[in-house]
């Protein structure tokens, strides 16, 4: 884990993460820059066998500035997916529906669009990338033509330019000999070679928004930290801004500004990088900094898990929803009262009522 590479940027962040529970005028009184994305208060249903429709995700809020790089962190259920293709758009598209929020981008409201709308933003304006590269890219092209053919219908660029244009993003994503790779198909690429394919795809269009949903989660350890670098590399050279998600808070450390985390579908902490390994405000965002890997510590610190698991949308406890799993729950508060996302004295946001009573463990170093 190296929080040095994004330490003094996010020592210096003032910028709230999510927008409901901080009014923006309490924020250091600076006049504050219109974000990049602004999701306010986003609740995703789908319909379920037996029950109408039950809510995956509610009122979740973050921004993100332009050029920042902000996590999404939680484990296997916690909305994370659902949460960012809300924000691209797709949630009819996975048979869900957007039951209450808005999503603006770039200022402009998107949220209530119709599709064509947000076709035009997607490509340009936001971009995607997932854990299965190899899914999202077609086995009966080369990727040359499949990189160009997206640019072509996002950029409206000739056969000859956008032809030229995927052997420079190929380049760019530093793929060996890319003229000649450009004519081979996705079949012939390794997992982080179709990842960087991906990139190349998704960054051809020069969009100011990339999403990257787990994209080193099936790749191998070192294969992991060369696509880390190339994102990192990507951002620097482009500017664009990054929403990572990621289950691993050490692979987030490495790259993000700032983290969100979620738990049964909502944020319940969100701060920079720095102070939420350093100081989580959250007894969950603690448990999960306590199960990274961490050579040199002594057994019984090594890789604590959080006993039990989280609970399936519409089974959501009434109080707060970490409480089963919760070593400083108190009966009778955390299990009655929903704990809403407020400022605590970090600066940042916590789901947490104790947040101020309790002195949670950090990063160990
Ligand atoms: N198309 C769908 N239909 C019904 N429920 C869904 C659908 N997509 C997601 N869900 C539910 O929404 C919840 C959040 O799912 P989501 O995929 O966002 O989790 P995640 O945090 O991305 O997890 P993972 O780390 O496993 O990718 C889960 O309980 C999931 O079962
Ligand atoms: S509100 Fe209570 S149960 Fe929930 S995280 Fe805080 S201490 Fe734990
Ligand atoms: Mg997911």
């Amino acid at each position: 884990m190296d929080l040095a590479k994004n330490r003094d940027v996010a020592a210096s962040d003032t910028v709230p993460a999510t927008a409901k529970d901080s009014a923006p005028e309490a924020v250091s009184g600076a006049e504050r820059p219109t974000p990049l994305l602004d999701v306010r208060d986003v609740s995703v249903e789908f319909p379920t066998a037996g029950r109408d429709w039950v809510t995956s995700v509610q009122n979740v809020s973050f921004q993100l500035m332009p050029g920042e790089s902000m996590a999404l962190v939680g484990e296997s259920g916690s909305g994370k997916t659902v949460t960012s293709l809300a924000v691209m758009g797709l949630t009819e598209a996975t048979g869900g529906r957007l039951s209450s929020g808005s999503v603006t981008f770039d200022g402009n409201e998107l949220t209530g669009r119709p599709a064509k709308e947000w076709r035009k933003v997607r490509g340009p304006g936001m971009g995607m990338i997932f854990q299965q590269p190899i899914r999202s890219l077609n086995p009966a092209y080369t990727v040359g033509d499949q990189i160009a053919e997206s640019v072509r219908k996002h950029l409206g660029l000739s056969r000859r330019q956008a032809e030229a244009k995927s052997v420079e993003m190929l380049e760019m994503v530093q793929i060996p000999r890319a003229a000649e790779r450009a004519k081979e198909y996705p079949h012939a690429f390794s997992g982080g070679m179709c990842q960087r394919v991906m990139i190349a795809m998704v960054m051809a269009c020069n969009p100011r928004l990339l999403i990257a949903d787990e994209p080193t989660t099936a790749l191998d350890v070192t294969v992991q930290e060369t696509i880390l670098d190339l994102l990192r590399d990507v951002q620097q050279q482009t500017g664009v801004a990054l929403l990572f998600i990621s289950h691993d808070l050490a692979v987030v450390a490495e790259i993000c500004q700032r983290v969100a985390v979620m738990y049964a579908g909502e944020v319940i902490e969100s701060a920079p990088a720095v102070d939420l390994f350093f100081r989580p405000q959250h007894p969950y965002s603690s448990g999960l900094l306590a199960s990274i890997p961490r050579p040199g510590l002594s057994v019984d610190r090594r890789l604590r898990t959080i006993p039990g698991g989280i609970p399936a949308p519409g089974t959501w406890p009434a109080g707060c929803r970490f409480a089963p799993r919760c070593e400083f729950a108190q009966s009778g508060r955390c299990d009655t009262t929903h704990p809403p996302l407020d400022v605590v004295s970090t600066g940042g946001l916590s789901r947490c009522l104790r947040a101020d009573e309790l002195a949670l463990d950090g990063v160990v170093t």
